[in-house]
């Protein structure tokens, strides 16, 4: 099986195209509640190709950290859609080389669904390493649906999305929090029941 570094790297030349429709459907709306009111020092975690971009906050700094070099380069040819300072490095989420309090806010969007089970609790401790204490941990995710249509669609996508992304719907990233060192301050689903945002903080 390809690690997810190896998937990112593949499919990195297609993943804005692939990704379109649901981009312009569907997440590209909920991004600006990520950043609602956040500012200082903003950590997005697994930035991808830079979707985030055009809802940084103006006046804030934001380090954009990602482990594949195909996304990362992608995402540079995108940083004038950013009204943030903004930097792009290449880290393991799970492994910042960031000094412990560094960021005033941490977002991620569709980075733990891609993470593997055994990576879940390395990376929010992580997270939670670099954040100031009490600070903000927003995370845009899938889940699987409780039951019907939607739930039924997500097992016929699971293979493609698996092969592709390495992405899950069973991560069951919000019941991992505690075993983090990280306490759940809200949660709530942003489409159907199948989008969640959920904040955390140390
Ligand atoms: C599904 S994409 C989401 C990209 C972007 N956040 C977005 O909203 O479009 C997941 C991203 O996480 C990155 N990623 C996967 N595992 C990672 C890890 N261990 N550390 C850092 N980034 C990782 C991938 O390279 C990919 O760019």
């Amino acid at each position: 099986m390809p690690s997810t570094l190896a998937r990112y790297e593949r499919i990195a030349p297609f993943y804005d195209l692939l990704d379109l429709p649901f981009e312009a459907r569907r997440y590209r709306p909920l991004r600006p509640l990520l950043f609602e009111g956040l500012s200082g020092r903003l950590l997005d975690a697994g930035v991808g190709t830079g979707r985030n971009f055009p809802f940084y906050p103006p006046d804030s700094t934001v380090t954009g950290i990602d482990i594949s070099p195909a996304m990362l380069a992608r995402a540079e040819r995108r940083k004038d859609q950013s009204r943030a300072r903004l930097e792009l490095r290449q880290m393991d989420v799970t492994d910042l080389s960031f000094a412990a309090g560094t960021f005033d806010a941490v977002i991620s969007t569709f980075l733990f669904c891609v993470l593997p089970d055994d990576q879940q609790v390395p990376a929010l401790r992580e997270l939670a390493r670099v954040a100031k204490p009490g600070a903000p941990i927003r995370l845009l995710e899938y889940v699987r649906p409780q039951g019907g249509l939607r739930r039924a669609i997500t097992y016929m996508w699971q293979p493609w999305v698996n092969w592709a992304y390495g992405a899950g719907f069973d991560r069951h990233t919000e019941q991992r929090l505690p075993e983090a060192g990280l306490q759940l301050v809200s949660s709530r689903f942003v489409m159907f029941d199948l989008l969640k945002l959920i904040t955390a903080r140390s």
